[in-house]
């Protein structure tokens, strides 16, 4: 069984969901607390020990390659100014992983940024994150793929339970259980219509990939909007060969795509830090109490 030693993280969408800010930020670059989404993203695969990171960006996501990149003038600057922590911080950005940049000429849909990264993953199994979403769990949940992916083979999708709103925004899946988490995916259905559902197990960002899937990008036609999906590949390949679901325990699912989940991620995010947990309680306790009484401050 070949390891899986790179990803790939697609980060070229024009994130309309998100504009304004988009027209000028990257979506994967909003920050969530003090640091970059796609940084979240990136730590994760670093963590569950993928040697190399393939981003898939695009003319307007300069702002992704600075932000991992080196920044001599800074650094010197903090040194004279004896932050040499925050250097220090700086300069571990640089080097936080081995990172290879593809660019996706247009932005022809999720399914077709991975297809750009095919020359540099080549003939090996891969893992997919995307670079607006990311989640936080015990064990990670790369590691929790890699597990299965050991045991069984295969690819291997992350799977979440959604309530009815999710539902209609979301990858579902058709599934067969194997055992307590883990499923054979029969098929994938993106954005059902209600008389289309048939499970509450979403998938989501975090997709461990064979090589298999490359044909399938390749000749599929553009679904929903003229794009080549993901989903809807993976879907295809699961008639070909096993794919495999596991239903990531200890889950919490960051989606910065969408803006009032962005702004749960960053409440949630912030609330956990030590630096700013007390001060920001106080400060939600207060506003709550002023919003329950119905005198805000316009
Ligand atoms: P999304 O479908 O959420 O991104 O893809 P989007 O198209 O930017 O979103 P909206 O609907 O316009 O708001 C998930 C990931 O895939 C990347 C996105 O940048 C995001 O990180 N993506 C999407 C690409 O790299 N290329 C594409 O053509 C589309």
């Amino acid at each position: 069984m070949k390891k899986v030693r790179k990803a790939v993280i697609p980060a070229a969408g024009w994130g309309t969901r998100f504009l304004l800010v988009t027209k000028a930020v990257p979506k994967e670059m909003l920050p969530i607390v003090d640091r970059p989404v796609i940084h979240y993203v990136v730590e994760e695969a670093v963590q569950a020990g993928i040697e190399e990171i393939v981003i898939v960006t695009a003319r307007h996501k300069r702002a992704i390659e600075d932000y991992f990149d080196r920044f001599f003038e800074l650094e010197q600057r903090l040194l004279q100014a004896g932050k040499t922590e925050e250097c220090a911080q700086v300069q571990r950005l640089s080097e936080m992983a081995r990172l290879v940049y593809v660019r996706q000429p247009e932005a022809l849909g999720n399914g077709h940024a991975v297809l750009c990264a095919r020359h540099v993953i080549g003939d090996e199994p891969f893992l997919v994150l995307w670079g607006d979403d990311f989640i936080h769990a015990a064990p990670l949940r790369a590691r929790q793929l890699l597990d299965v992916y050991e045991e069984l083979g295969g690819s291997v999708l992350s799977l979440m339970r959604f309530g009815p709103e999710g539902i209609a925004r979301a990858a579902m899946a058709t599934v067969q259980p194997l055992r307590d988490n883990v499923y054979r995916v029969l098929s994938l259905i993106e954005k059902p219509s209600p008389e289309q559902i048939v499970s509450d197990l979403a998938a989501v960002s975090g997709w461990l990939l064979t090589p298999g899937i490359f044909p399938v990008l390749e000749t599929i036609a553009p679904g929903r909007g003229g794009e080549i999906w993901l989903p809807e590949a993976v879907s295809v390949l699961a008639q070909e060969e096993p794919v495999y679901g596991c239903e990531v325990r200890n889950a919490v699912f960051y989606d910065a795509g969408n803006r009032l989940n962005y702004l749960k991620a960053n409440i949630e995010l912030a609330l956990r830090r030590d630096d700013l947990r007390d001060d920001l309680l106080a400060y939600l306790r207060q506003l709550l109490a002023t919003f329950d009484t119905g005198d805000e401050v316009c």
